[in-house]
């Protein structure tokens, strides 16, 4: 989509489509206000007759309404007037959008900016209205034969009331579509199914950005990572004919002495188990198990796109967890990079064992911070559902910076205590720790495994099992949590 910011008269836009908020109780927006009084009411008649009610997400489309320049006007319900919230305005810019899908016009102007939304400013209107049109409008058909057509919406006008706050909803607009990019090929990635998404695959994708977008690629492979002594990332390949990867990109938009934010990545391009074989049921969604890793690829793109005053570095441990002959059994031991031995006493607890390799690689770059994302269990679907991603942190300021981050760009964190009291179960007799910790608490004592990896710098944990895709028929990758983590990187360069 190729949205630009504007200013001008509602009633005087030509095109295809003007779109306007009306609210609950026949209440107007300002602009909505504009287009009755240049219709000599005939807004107002349409919505008295009760044909438009308000509420969140109504649309009602009218053409040639006498008096207005543009062919058609569609009127967008955003609730109660005073009372619009961030998820009301978002679901209202939503329907507008896939509104305008439906009708097939290619351009259209919204008026949506005049909107009051509780405790936000233009700018975050201009930012959530540009990335929940394009999370509206997003499909996945690269694998159809027959593709839906393209033609269709290409180019949307968005207005802001007056002249002079057009650079601040510029500035929203270009972050709300860098995200939106970061949000597509994450989603992308992550909804190409384990035969096409390999390690390989994602080490190729990887680089490409080097080309696109001034990241600099390198693709360790499994002699690199042995000489490495990273022998938990490379036990759990074993069980796979796809060799694994350890992908890391470096973007530097900041003196090369200031020390990187290093983003880790867990990119199980698929998990079946392996020899702790899961159950057939929904298996098939195992192949979103790289998501953490297509977060990382995102919200590379998106600071990249945005060229962010800051220095970032993704490492995505890549590989496969199958059953074989060759893979790991329960009850074997390994020595992970760091010198710490593991028992490996599920072999479905495979994504800390490439995580912990990675997160000990990670220190070589001198880390401010160091964040992993990950798909890592099951467990934090239980505790909380899909709506926040769970977050663990050995640094409460760094927390705190993601909490707030989510809050607001909507994609959100909730935190659990990662205490030391956990720790006993993870207890070995045959290792220094084991890769599972009994049926408690099992997303805190996965998060407290990796804390074992990364007590040298500042770490935060986020548990996206919930949040990264949806089951059921709206099943497909969310491309959470590229915009958490793209505003925690804009706030970060914005409080420095
Ligand atoms: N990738 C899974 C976690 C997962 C499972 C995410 C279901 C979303 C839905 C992970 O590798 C895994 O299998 N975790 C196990 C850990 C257990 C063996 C301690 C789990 O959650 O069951
Ligand atoms: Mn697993
Ligand atoms: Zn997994």
């Amino acid at each position: 989509m190729e949205f630009s910011v504007r200013s001008g008269r509602a009633d005087k836009q030509r095109g295809a489509c003007v779109v306007v908020a009306v609210f609950k109780s026949r209440k107007f927006s300002a602009s909505a206000d504009a287009l009755n009084r240049a219709s000599r009411g005939a807004i107002a008649t349409v919505v008295r007759r009760g044909d438009m009610s308000g509420d969140v997400g109504r649309t009602l489309l009218l053409h040639d309404v006498e008096g207005i320049s543009a062919d058609r006007v569609l009127l967008v319900g955003f609730g109660k007037q005073n009372k619009v919230g961030e998820t009301h305005f978002r679901r209202a810019v939503a329907a507008a959008a896939l509104k305008l899908r439906e009708i097939a016009v290619t351009n259209a102007a919204l008026f949506v900016c005049d909107v009051e939304v509780q405790g936000r400013d233009l700018a975050w209107k201009a930012k959530h209205a540009v990335e929940s049109i394009e999370e509206a409008l997003y499909r996945f058909d690269q694998l159809k034969s027959k593709k839906k057509d393209k033609t269709g919406l290409r180019q949307l006008r968005l207005f802001v009331p007056e002249s002079d706050q057009l650079a601040s909803a510029q500035t929203g607009a270009r972050q709300g579509e860098a995200v939106a990019e970061g949000v597509y090929f994450a989603r992308d990635l992550g909804n190409l199914p384990g035969n096409v998404c390999t390690p390989t695959y994602l080490a190729v994708q990887a680089k490409k950005l080097q080309r696109t977008h001034k990241i600099k690629t390198t693709v360790l492979d499994e002699v690199k990572m042995k000489a490495l002594g990273m022998q938990a990332l490379l036990c759990v390949a074993r069980g796979s004919r796809e060799p694994p990867r350890l992908i890391v990109m470096e973007y530097r938009g900041a003196r090369s002495d200031a020390s990187p934010v290093v983003l880790v990545g867990k990119g199980l391009t698929f998990d079946a188990g392996g020899i702790s074989l899961k159950p057939a049921a929904k298996m098939d969604e195992m192949k979103f198990d790289m998501c953490g890793a297509a977060s990382v690829f995102g919200t590379m793109k998106a600071a990249a796109t945005l060229r962010l005053p800051l220095n970032l570095i993704g490492i995505v441990p890549s590989s496969e967890n199958l059953p074989d002959g060759a893979a790991n059994k329960p009850g074997d031991v390994v020595t992970s990079m760091s010198g710490q031995t593991i028992e490996i006493l599920n072999t479905d607890a495979e994504g800390r064992l490439i995580l912990c390799d990675a997160l000990t690689y990670a220190a070589r770059y001198k880390p401010s911070v160091v964040i992993d994302i990950a798909t890592l269990t099951g467990a934090c679907v239980v505790a909380l559902g899909a709506h926040p991603s769970g977050l663990f942190s050995n640094d409460d300021a760094l927390a705190e910076n993601l909490l707030e981050a989510g809050e607001t760009c909507r994609d959100r964190a909730w935190r659990l205590p990662l205490w030391e009291d956990y720790q006993e179960q993870l207890d070995s007799n045959f290792a220094d720790v084991a890769n599972v910790g009994g049926r408690d608490a099992g997303a805190i004592t996965a998060a407290c495994f990796l804390a074992r990896f990364t007590e040298k710098f500042r770490w935060a944990h986020l548990d996206i099992a919930g949040t990264a895709w949806k089951g059921g028929k709206d099943k497909g990758a969310t491309g959470r949590p590229v915009p958490l983590l793209t505003q925690f990187l804009i706030d970060r360069c914005a409080n420095a």
